[in-house]
């Protein structure tokens, strides 16, 4: 593949990204986006009784480096504790896709927005402070 701005597993993630579409009895699903320019990541997480991430879907409208953090994203989250998610920023999604480009850094930020909106969701609905997460961040 030519060389470009962005690294293999950016470009992997981009051409074949994972668990994209939509869970329609998601435990949280968080919308982010970007008024500036119009992208949007929306993200669904289904969280079992034990607070694990059993499933997550991700829709993103957005640029390469958005869609390969999106799917990134989902591959960190699945199988983690609600706990483990809190903690879980842009650089660690930035870093599993081996680096991004300084102007799509944002990007990941996008999809580190989506994971605590989807989260503040999820409390919400089990009737917690969505608060918390705000406190952890
Ligand atoms: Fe829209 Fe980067 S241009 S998020
Ligand atoms: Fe618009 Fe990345 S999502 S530049």
């Amino acid at each position: 593949m030519a060389k470009g701005p962005y690294s293999e597993k950016v470009m992997e993630h981009f051409m074949n990204p994972r668990n994209m579409g939509e869970i329609e009895d998601a435990s949280g699903v968080g919308e982010v986006g970007n008024p500036a320019c119009g992208d949007v990541m929306k993200l669904f997480l289904k969280i079992n009784d034990d607070g694990v991430v059993e499933d997550v879907k991700f829709k993103t409208f957005g640029c390469g480096a958005a869609i390969a953090s999106s799917s990134m994203a989902t591959e960190l989250l699945k199988g983690k504790t609600v706990e483990e998610i809190l903690e879980l920023t842009n650089n660690a999604i930035v870093e599993a896709l081996e680096g991004l480009p300084p102007a799509k850094i944002h990007c990941s930020v996008m999809a580190e927005e989506a994971i605590e909106a989807a989260l503040k969701d999820y409390y919400e609905r089990v009737g917690k402070d969505p608060k918390i997460v705000d406190e952890i961040k």
